[in-house]
């Protein structure tokens, strides 16, 4: 009897430590309050690779504001991989690279707090950065207790040299979840409301687990500044919709807009990751960009749709040889309906509706059915409803 009661005890002890194991799996979608709709900001990757000062920070904070972005909603300032010096303190805590940020990175926080900004940072949920600076694995409470003593806002938390026998990609999928469950748990333990971005490039399916552990996560291997490559970044986030809603969304990558595609394709990206319900990181070079890439990016009917609060991404209702039409419910009642022709040749397409339709590119409407040319690599967007 003894040993029976005994025996019971220990499986009761063991179903204990193995509950408070379980808590650091799946929490719900939204489980820290944040990102109710889709994050919008800025990053330095696309534009300037590893290159990131805090001179760059600093300006681009301040086209930031000049320039409409930041009223227009892009409020996350995010400095990617390269800030760190090669080396942690004698404490062991991150510091950030001396000649390339020589304030550190609270100033710069308090920069572009003071500018109505927030401040996103970059690490790794491995022993490196992709870039080969010093990785969060084993480090995750005092990293986060760093990022929440800077006054940081936002982390994107990347997935190279996953463990000291991987190589930079080759072990991306161990572990994940424990990996990504421990950074996100020392976060919620920081007590600062941090936006968590799962930068893990679609491995794993990580659209079925992504909301448990992050507020957004990457469905794709890294954009270029290509019409290629936006597309097929595209065609795979499309279908996805279903695993993505206020608090948790698909990340198809940040914008590639005014980086080299054409103006047709620019407002084709913008139009189809506003469809879909895409994080709005811009990846541009701001502090040099022009008129035309500003407003593109600035269009408040565009940003409207992508920041619905209804939070229900676009699906595909018919896909004929490169033309495909897509349809996302908006909270009002509204539906937002994308006309995109992949194709290298204009094309007449059509799309029945009821209702009155705006163009949110030039601001027309038209009652009834839409019958447009589509120009190659050309997406429309229409706001249709009874108004
Ligand atoms: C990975 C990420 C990119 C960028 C680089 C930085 O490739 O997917 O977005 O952060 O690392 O090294």
């Amino acid at each position: 009897m003894r040993a029976l009661i005994l025996a019971l005890v220990t499986i009761l002890l063991a179903g204990t430590v193995a509950g408070e194991r379980a808590a650091s799996g799946p929490l719900p979608r939204g489980y820290n309050g944040l990102a109710a709709t889709p994050p919008m900001g800025w990053n330095n990757y696309n534009a300037y690779g590893l290159e990131v000062t805090e001179q760059l920070i600093r300006e681009t904070a301040d086209k930031m504001v000049s320039s409409g972005m930041r009223d227009a909603g892009y409020v996350y300032v995010t400095i990617d991989d390269g800030w760190m010096a090669g080396t942690r303190d004698a404490s062991g805590n991150l510091r950030a690279d001396p000649e390339r940020f020589p304030s550190g990175i609270a100033a710069l926080a308090a920069y572009v707090h003071a500018r109505g900004l927030k401040l996103g940072i970059y690490e790794d949920a491995g022993v490196k950065t992709c870039g080969g600076l010093p990785g969060s694995l084993g480090h995750e409470t005092a990293d986060a207790e760093t990022f929440a003593a800077w006054g940081v806002d936002y982390l994107k938390y990347d997935n190279c040299y996953a463990a000291e026998s991987c190589g930079q990609y080759t072990c991306s999928s161990s572990n994940e979840t424990e990996r990504y469950a421990a950074m996100r748990d020392a976060l919620l333990a920081s007590g600062r409301p941090i936006v968590f971005s799962v930068c893990s490039w679609g491995t794993d399916a990580v659209w079925r687990w992504g909301a448990g552990y992050g507020n957004l996560w990457r469905t794709t291997a890294d954009i270029q500044p290509t019409y290629e490559s936006m597309v097929l970044l595209f065609k795979e986030t499309v279908g996805l919709g279903g695993f993505a809603g206020p608090g948790g969304w698909n990340d198809p990558d940040m914008l590639e807009i005014g980086n080299g595609m054409s103006a047709v394709e620019d407002r084709t990206e913008m139009t189809l990751w506003a469809a879909m319900a895409a994080p709005l990181i811009a990846g541009t070079d701001l502090v040099h960009a022009d008129a035309a890439t500003l407003a593109l990016l600035t269009n408040r009917a565009v940003i409207a749709i992508d920041q619905d609060p209804l939070g229900a991404p676009a699906r595909v209702v018919s896909s004929d040889q490169g033309h495909y039409v897509l349809e996302r419910p908006l909270a009002d009642g509204d539906t937002a309906v994308v006309l995109f022709n992949e194709t290298d040749t204009a094309a007449v397409m059509a799309a029945d509706l009821s209702g009155s339709a705006t163009d949110l590119w030039s601001g027309e409407s038209t009652p009834g059915t839409i019958r447009t040319e589509v120009p190659a690599h050309g997406a429309m967007l229409y706001r249709v409803g009874q108004s």
